[in-house]
């Protein structure tokens, strides 16, 4: 069987290494992958956006089976493109990506269903956003309608701050055309929870929930980044909070896309916050997250391509989706500088006893080495039996990667773990 794996970060090295348990996969192409991803997968020099060249190399190849993993081109329809042309792909339609690709659609869809998120308001015009700002409540959230390389979210703690955050984007189009509609929204306050669910639009699967560190510092200060690190399970994420989230949230959400005849097949990711009351939606991914995939799927203990493929053939009712009791902490390394500027082609030294459990994001092969080229170089993760262990053992693998320039929170997993010991009384 020949599989297609389309992205290329640390999220698609997770797919990828996780497929490869599957025996009855013979071959692994990535499209465009990288250089840390050439040593699990055939890399294939085609960008993520490329669709007319993605749907010509499915078919030229044979592939079986396509996943389509990061948002842009799920967004613009490259499923249902490869299955036009006959390829079974995991991944939501066009029409069912937007459940990301535009926040005025999600938020709509949750007012008109009734599913717990903040207040907002919707602004086409500059003019009419600045002068609801002269009386909206601060902290305040400004959002772009589209998708915005994961930037597009502004929280702002002074007017000035939201007046410059509606300037960028409506009228100086920092995000292109993402900026031609805004959301601007209540802010909301409690621990944050990422849960990624298999469905396939008659039954939703969760997976076992994490927690992203989304800020560059320790202590969740400073900018905000593509994610340094997470953990999994979230020990915020209760099972009682995991029925009402299932009964509020999920199973809603579900059958909202169906009603609106935008069936959602793939993994739906919720970005909930545990607010005061009751859990309430920050955002919704089409996909998987990143780096939260990075210690989901090392927990996984049911085979990821049969769970993938019956989400697919819309059997995902019977097919047993069941994770290991253990936890899971990522550390992404990134090159200093990140978010911002940074310098690039650095080599990387990776010992092979832990090459294992490495996820490559941002670096190319040259003359047999491999080198930093992004701002997030890479995530390593560690599975343990307890989260005090888990971030003990990643840390330690962390000190056998060597690159000029990496940096690194120090504190991946200590938020989950006061709380982890606050629940057991210690
Ligand atoms: P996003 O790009 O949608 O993932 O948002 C980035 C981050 O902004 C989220 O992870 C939250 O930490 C924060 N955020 C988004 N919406 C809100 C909100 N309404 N209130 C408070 N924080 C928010
Ligand atoms: N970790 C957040 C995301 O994938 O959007």
């Amino acid at each position: 069987m020949k599989i297609m794996v389309v992205g290329g970060g640390g999220r698609e090295h997770a797919i990828i290494k996780k497929l490869k348990e599957n025996k009855n996969i013979d071959k692994i192409y990535a499209l465009p992958g990288n250089g840390g991803i050439a040593c699990d997968a055939e890399c294939v020099n085609i960008g993520a956006c490329e669709l007319d060249k993605i749907v010509a190399f499915a078919k030229e190849n044979s592939i079986d089976f396509a996943i389509v993993a990061p948002d842009d081109p799920l967004v613009l329809g490259l499923v249902d493109r490869l299955e036009e042309a006959g390829i079974s792909c995991f991944g939501p339609r066009k029409n069912a990506a937007i459940i990301e690709g535009s926040k005025v659609y999600s938020k709509g869809l949750m007012k008109k269903y009734g599913i717990p998120t903040a207040e907002y308001q919707v602004f086409d015009d500059p003019k009419a956003a600045l002068e609801y700002l002269k009386t909206a409540p601060i902290p305040t959230v400004i959002k772009a309608d589209g998708l915005a390389l994961g930037k597009g979210v502004i929280i702002a703690f002074s007017k000035e701050e939201a007046i410059n955050a509606v300037n960028e984007i409506m009228t100086d189009k920092k995000f292109g055309k993402s900026g031609d509609k805004i959301v601007v929204e209540e802010y909301l306050e409690g621990p944050e929870v990422s849960v990624l669910a298999f469905t396939d639009g008659k039954t939703v699967k969760p997976m076992v929930s994490s927690m992203d560190h989304k800020r560059i510092g320790d202590g969740d200060t400073g900018l905000n980044t593509g994610g340094m690190g997470t953990v999994a399970p979230n020990p915020f994420y209760t099972e009682d909070i995991a029925k009402i989230c299932m009964d509020t949230i999920f199973l809603p959400t579900v059958k909202a896309m169906n009603t609106e005849g935008r069936t959602f097949k793939g993994c739906l990711y919720f970005g909930l916050m545990l607010t005061k009351d009751g859990p309430k939606v920050i955002e919704y991914n089409c996909r998987f997250g990143d780096p939260e995939t990075q210690v989901v799927l090392p927990l996984l203990e049911s085979d990821l391509f049969t769970v993938m493929k019956a989400v697919a053939d819309e059997k995902l009712a019977e097919t047993p989706v069941k994770f290991k009791d253990g936890t899971a902490c990522c550390v992404i390394m990134a090159s200093n500088g990140y978010p911002l500027s940074y310098g690039k082609g650095f080599e990387i030294s990776i010992p092979d006893s832990i090459k294992d459990s490495v996820y490559v994001a941002g670096a190319k092969t040259e003359n047999g080495k491999l080198l930093t080229n992004g701002g997030r170089v890479l995530g390593v993760t560690a599975t343990e039996d307890n989260l005090e262990a888990a971030i003990r053992s990643a840390y330690k693998k962390v000190t056998q990667i060597h690159f000029e320039n990496a940096y690194f929170r120090k504190d991946i997993g200590a938020k989950a773990l006061r709380e982890e010991q606050k629940n057991h009384g210690i």
